[in-house]
């Protein structure tokens, strides 16, 4: 496999573009918004200059890297020649679905398609399209460029060679790759996610504040972030609308999103990416600061 699509120039879409152009493959980034493909495109330039300052690759290797990635506004033109097609447009099931059928009508029979969801079903994903024995799960972790995982999601569907196809790309990316089978929130999401509402659970029933939850849980359990600053990470809209899929999917009142967090939500403070979770996010300042909110 050489030639590979990414819809979606977002955070994930980067990292993804990312990794693939870094292992020599020739990319292609589509996005309906041509200012934000010049912006994925600077994000990447800069997350390489990080890893040449870090001396982990040479200027060459990310010249290289960047001469791989080739950028489309139109998916058709952008999909003709791929040999796999990796979506990772917004979490939006209907978005997808959309996409889903023009990718179908547009990359060659033989394409493989998959979905870098978090949570929507590959099995619905795959019956939008005539292939769906090709539509696979493709399931990255932000950052992209420094998270090992990619979690591999078999639709109800997917056929064993394609699986195996992209076990062993996951690998030529430097990854490790984990099979999965689909059902609401896959695995990561499904043990991820209780305990992010837990946390939260925890502050609305004021057991504890911000900062000793998330120390808790860095120290005591050696997480990189504590879970209050992960779902800030993760986007706090993002961690609610995966609850909603686990609670309506198993039907199950332990999935129940925490009421705090659905207020969050509806007053706009999402975390990092609105400048405002559990913590407040200004530009250059790398401190974390617990919004006055939880003070
Ligand atoms: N591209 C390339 N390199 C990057 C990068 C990027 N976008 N972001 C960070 N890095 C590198 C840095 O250069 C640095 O490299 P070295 O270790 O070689 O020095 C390393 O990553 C650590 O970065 P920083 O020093 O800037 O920051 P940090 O030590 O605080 O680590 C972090 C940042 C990697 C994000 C770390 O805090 C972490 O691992 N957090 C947890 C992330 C996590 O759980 N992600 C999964 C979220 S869930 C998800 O994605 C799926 C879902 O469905 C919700």
């Amino acid at each position: 496999m050489k030639n590979v699509s990414v819809i979606g120039a977002g955070t994930m879409g980067n990292g993804i573009v990312h990794v693939f152009a870094q292992s020599g493959f020739t990319v292609n980034l589509i996005d309906v918004n041509a200012a934000q493909l010049e912006k994925a495109l600077q994000t990447i330039t800069k997350n390489l200059d990080r890893q040449v300052a870090k001396g982990t690759i040479s200027e060459e290797q990310k010249q290289n890297a960047i001469s791989n990635i080739t950028t489309y506004t139109d998916i058709a033109e952008g999909t003709k020649q791929a040999e796999l097609v990796i979506e990772a447009a917004t979490e939006n099931t209907d978005l997808k679905l959309k996409i889903f059928k023009q990718i179908d009508d547009a990359a060659p029979a033989s394409a493989i398609l998959a979905s870098n969801t978090s949570s929507i079903s590959i099995t619905k994903i795959a019956a939008v399209t005539k292939r769906p024995q090709q539509v696979i799960g493709m399931h990255f972790m932000n950052p992209v460029p420094v998270m090992k995982l990619v979690e591999i999601i078999n639709g109800y569907a997917t056929s064993k060679n394609i699986t195996d196809e992209i076990v062993s790309l996951s690998k030529q990316l430097g990854k490790v790759p984990c099979v999965v089978n689909d059902y609401p929130g896959f695995i990561a999401n499904k043990i991820l996610m209780p305990m992010i509402n837990e946390a939260i659970y925890s502050l609305y029933e004021g057991i504890a504040d911000v900062e000793a939850i998330d120390t808790i849980m860095k120290l005591g359990m050696a997480h990189p972030m504590g879970p209050l600053q992960l779902a800030d990470f993760i986007g706090l809209d993002v961690c609610l609308s995966i609850l909603n899929v686990l609670y309506n999917g198993f039907g199950n009142t332990k999935y129940a999103p925490c009421p705090l967090l659905v207020n969050m939500v509806t007053a706009g403070k999402l975390g990092v990416k609105s400048g405002e979770g559990f913590y407040i996010y200004t530009a250059g300042n790398k401190d974390l600061v617990v919004s006055d909110r939880f003070k």
